[in-house]
């Protein structure tokens, strides 16, 4: 059986670049736990991963630029919705490592000059909204950019899967070895881990979980619905166990993850994650995300509710971020004061 330091060897060896504060903290939720009469409840602080305000991002973009670095790059193409965490930390981890970027963002509904849009343009990167959907759509703007900037002499190297949700998963899966140590450390065996995620963040939880025999199972909460979402996690979690040299395979039967907190869609508030946002930040103090965690928490408060988990048992949430969206969404927020 692997233990958490042979993981943690193993993703040693992957290149990277050095950009966020690790480890996260672990921190118990006592005053959450007891208003919702359910299982002790631990939070994993990704959201405190020191660049740009945090978030799961920082821990992936240390493996994606550490391979951007590795073959050579100057130059960082990146893209998604226009209110992505994860343009705005690759924004500011461009900054820091003396790289150019260039963010190419899908229009929608959320294109405002406030939370991470704002951010991504004071670090002063090159950023531009095209209209063209969040997706293989916008990767291809991605690669076209990719090529003239390739002809006027740069080294671009393009963010886009597989191959960032496979190092988002060795990412994950150090992150896991992680927790592993702090649970040593804190004397609990959690049952659970929940998260939102339906990329790398959980391809990553399920073969680290998997690799070191751990009790506790991932369940991943989607933000989005994605086609063929346990082929897309089974992959993302295999490659990385290939990219890390280990011999643990991934099967559809790991991975639980449920769609049904996304409500109308992507990046569109639902009721019941306004509650979820509103119930932790008044019991402990903690700012969730209006577009990830917070329909996260909606779940496992469903689940909790649903008498899915013991009083004796331990759950870790992890918390992946997001925080500044919060202020792109002022006006929904607002109305429900
Ligand atoms: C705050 C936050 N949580 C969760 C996720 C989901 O991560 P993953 O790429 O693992 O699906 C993202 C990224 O899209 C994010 O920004």
């Amino acid at each position: 059986m692997m233990m958490s330091e042979g993981l943690i060897q193993k993703v040693a060896q992957i290149p990277q670049v050095d950009l966020g504060h690790f480890p996260t903290p672990l921190e118990e939720c006592p005053r959450l736990s007891e208003v919702l009469g359910g299982p002790r409840i631990f939070m994993k602080r990704e959201d405190c991963s020191g660049l740009a305000f945090g978030g799961n991002k920082v821990r992936q973009l240390t493996f994606t630029l550490g391979d951007a670095v590795a073959q050579g790059a100057d130059t960082i193409v990146h893209g998604a919705a226009s209110q992505s965490n994860h343009c705005r930390q690759a924004a500011a981890a461009c900054g820091k490592l003396g790289l150019n970027c260039y963010l190419r963002l899908a229009r929608d509904h959320k294109s405002i000059l406030q939370g991470n849009l704002l951010l991504d343009n004071l670090t002063g990167v090159d950023v531009e909204i095209v209209d063209v959907p969040f997706g293989p759509e916008l990767d291809v703007v991605k690669y076209e950019l990719a090529k003239d900037l390739e002809a006027q002499g740069m080294k671009p190297y393009v963010v886009a899967s597989p191959r960032s949700t496979a190092l988002a998963a060795v990412a994950f899966t150090w992150c896991i070895a992680e927790i592993a140590e702090q649970q040593q450390q804190l004397g609990i065996d959690a049952d659970w881990i929940y998260t939102a995620s339906v990329g790398g963040t959980q391809a990553g939880l399920v073969l680290g979980t998997k690799t070191l025999e751990m009790k506790m199972k991932p369940f991943g909460i989607a933000p989005i619905v994605w086609e063929n979402k346990h082929e897309r996690l089974r992959s993302a979690a295999n490659d990385a166990a290939d990219l890390l040299g280990l011999d643990t395979r991934v099967a559809d039967t790991d991975i639980q993850n449920t769609d049904d907190y996304i409500g109308q869609a992507y990046g569109y508030l639902t009721p019941e994650c306004i509650d979820a946002l509103k119930l932790v930040a008044k019991t402990e103090g903690i700012f969730l995300d209006p577009v990830y965690t917070a329909k996260a928490m909606a779940c496992l408060i469903d689940h909790i509710q649903q008498g899915k988990f013991g009083r004796d048992e331990t759950v870790i949430f992890l918390h992946t971020g997001g925080t500044p969206a919060l202020f792109a969404y002022q006006e929904e927020l607002v109305a429900s004061l």
